[in-house]
């Protein structure tokens, strides 16, 4: 699609990479080049480090839906813009073209509009892996509304705050849908959270299962009655680059999640951009990427990146293990799927299974592997390899978070060489560095330089805020190293250059790379009339990646009970979801907290995962405690 932005060798990366550190502006200004504008930008870049405050291409004017649909009905009308698979094999795939999504975008637009809905109000959509999702989101970016995409695996409470923090006008949901064997009543869930969300006016209720659905007189509508009322014609808004496109909400080092806010220019050219330069696709190439679209993954690499380059992308409502483990690789052969994007833990649990599963069978479509959410360790990495690509398709392992929008650390395919286990280098316009524990950049050439993550310019796709706490934003990316953005995370880098992502170094896990902030879990549990306290940690975990340890002290008198444990993962489950359970809980008599009173989850962390050197203990206000839960940990074992 974008053939002039097109990198087709690794000495052409080099040269590229090298100008886009030389003159960032002058690069992404020709990146944005090729989009369609209403007005051209006044400003490439405006920023500041110390206030957290970054603008791209300002004054410029567009519509987003415009360069991911407009613009390829005119080229090619007919082509697939999405595929969809559902849950239960026996069920019909559906496919539709571009111009058959453009009409539906903006009949629901005008859905949106119909309900009152206008350029700047929030509209929180909590749906299943359906097009409509996709069709949902793309329609309020017609009008120049900002989703805010709450994953479908959140409890009725998750739901709820997060509406709240937005205050979100309109809610769009699903009735009863299944994933694998387990049906799910969405709209059971949003009637819990709705209980406590004041701000939402309209519901509108995808009918996914002919299930009798609770209607709520004036408050709840069904999709398909309103949009029988109006027609497919939506003139797209006329945004500016730095208006909001959506929220989405990330955990953080506190209770409350933070709503990271994208802006619609910057966003859209970066996606596009590594979305075409890192998978090398080709017009006939069919993408896959297995995420949800209630993450990050989703939006930029389902949606907005693959439909910004004209892709065809394929949404799958089910699970990895139904009917079957095979589920996955009968889906490559049946739609001839060319590049296949998943994350460590599914191919972790896939690989454990037999491989009848995978043999059974046709993969010879496939040309481009990728990873993505944690890091790979070598073994899956090797088995991702050699069973699935069969040697012949290189991997892709692509390092971003949700604050990035975009991938920033990836090989492009077939282009740069891999190393198993590394993200590789930077993208063009990236520039990283590794800092020390002085907080100076590690500018070492060595076999294993090892420091923390940070990067040094901004880049488009950058989230711009956290939705009403710009405060927070600050403090939690800018604050470690001034003049720099701060990722969370460890790596290191090799002589030649390739980046290696060792994991967070704050008090975030990635459980089935799932990113759960301990400090909400802790809260959930601590809610239990019989805890006292508790501290959550990771440990590693061979399917997972990491799992989630709770050590918790329970209020005087209450006896340790296996009811007990069941109810107190009920409370995490209740306030966050059933992702955030603590696979394990153990009882302690103390934490072990410094004398200002700070737990040493570094400690805990060590205990969990079996190590018996914990380093400098001499800041811990009883050392003792230390022992104590050892002795206990051992005891349960
Ligand atoms: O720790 C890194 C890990 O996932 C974190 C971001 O999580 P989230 O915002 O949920 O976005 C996940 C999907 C982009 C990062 O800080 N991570 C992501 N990709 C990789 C990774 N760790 C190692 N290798 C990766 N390829």
């Amino acid at each position: 699609m974008f053939d002039k932005l097109r990198i087709d060798s690794f000495s052409e990366y080099k040269k590229v990479y090298r100008e886009s550190v030389e003159e960032p502006e002058l690069f992404w200004a020709k990146v944005a080049d090729d989009f369609i504008w209403h007005k051209k930008w006044d400003k490439t870049l405006e920023y500041s480090f110390e206030d957290a405050n970054f603008k791209w291409f300002s004054g410029g004017k567009l519509n987003i839906t415009e360069n991911v649909l407009d613009r390829h009905v005119a080229i090619h009308p007919n082509k697939t813009a999405i595929i969809w698979e559902p849950n239960n094999p026996l069920e019909e795939t559906r496919i539709i073209t571009y111009r058959q999504l453009h009409s539906k975008v903006c009949q629901f637009a005008n859905v949106l509009k119909n309900n009152g809905i206008v350029k700047g109000d929030r509209v929180c959509i909590y749906m299943p892996m359906i097009p409509e999702l996709a069709i949902a989101m793309l329609a309020c970016a017609r009008i120049g509304a900002v989703h805010s995409i709450v994953f479908a695996g959140f409890s009725s409470a998750a739901i709820a705050s997060r509406i709240n923090d937005a205050q979100c006008k309109l809610l769009v949901t699903a009735n009863e849908v299944y994933r694998g064997e387990k049906p799910i009543n969405l709209k059971a869930i949003c009637d819990e959270a709705l209980k406590e969300s004041p701000s939402i006016q309209t519901c509108i209720v995808y009918r996914r299962a002919i299930e009798p659905t609770s209607m709520v007189g004036g408050r709840d509508k069904f999709w398909m009655e309103e949009m029988h009322k109006v027609t497919d014609h939506c003139t797209p808004e006329s945004m500016d680059a730095e208006d909001p496109l959506f929220i989405l909400y990330t955990s953080g080092s506190t209770g409350k999640p933070k709503g990271m806010v994208h802006t619609i220019g910057g966003y859209l050219i970066e996606t596009a951009y590594s979305f075409e330069n890192i998978f090398q696709m080709q017009p006939n190439d069919i993408f896959w990427c297995t995420a949800d679209i209630g993450w990050i993954t989703g939006h930029s690499y389902i949606v907005y990146g693959p439909l910004a380059c004209g892709a065809t992308t394929v949404m799958f409502e089910g699970v990895p293990s139904y009917p079957d483990f095979g589920r996955f690789w009968e889906i490559v052969e049946k739609l001839k799927i060319t590049h296949f994007y998943t994350a460590p833990t599914a191919i972790r649990s896939l690989a454990k299974e037999p491989l009848s599963f995978v043999e059974k069978y046709d993969l010879s479509s496939l040309k481009v592997l990728g990873s993505v959410g944690e890091p790979i360790n070598e073994e899956a990495w090797h088995w991702y390899n050699d069973f699935i690509g069969k040697g012949n398709c290189p991997i892709v392992d692509t390092w971003w978070q949700t604050e990035t929008g975009s991938i920033l650390i990836s090989p492009l395919a077939g282009i740069t060489p891999t190393r198993p286990t590394f993200a590789t280098l930077p993208l063009p316009g990236i520039q990283l560095v590794l800092m020390d524990e002085q907080g100076h950049e590690i500018e070492t050439i060595a076999e294993k330089a090892e420091g923390k993550l940070a990067i040094k310019f901004p880049w488009p796709s950058m989230a711009r805020t956290v939705y009403g706490d710009h405060e927070r934003y600050k403090e939690t990316y800018f604050s470690a190293y001034p003049g720099y953005y701060f990722t969370g995370d460890g790596a290191y880098r090799d002589a030649m250059g390739n980046y290696r992502i060792t994991g967070r170094v704050d008090d975030v896990v990635i459980v089935s790379g799932h990113n759960l902030g301990t400090a909400p879990i802790e809260n959930a549990i601590n809610e239990h009339q019989d805890v006292a306290e508790s501290a959550v940690v990771g440990y590693p975990h061979p399917i997972k990646g990491n799992a989630l340890y709770a050590f918790v002290i329970l209020q005087n008198n209450v006896e340790e009970s296996d009811a007990l444990m069941k109810e107190i993962k009920e409370t995490v489950s209740k306030s966050i979801g059933a992702i955030a359970k603590p696979d394990k809980i153990q009882v302690v008599n103390g934490l072990p907290k410094t004398r200002s009173g700070k737990i040493m989850r570094r400690i805990l962390r060590k205990i969990a995962s079996g190590e018996t050197d914990f380093g400098d203990t001499s800041t811990l206000l009883d050392p003792s405690v230390v022992k104590d839960i050892q002795e206990k940990v051992e005891q349960s074992k």
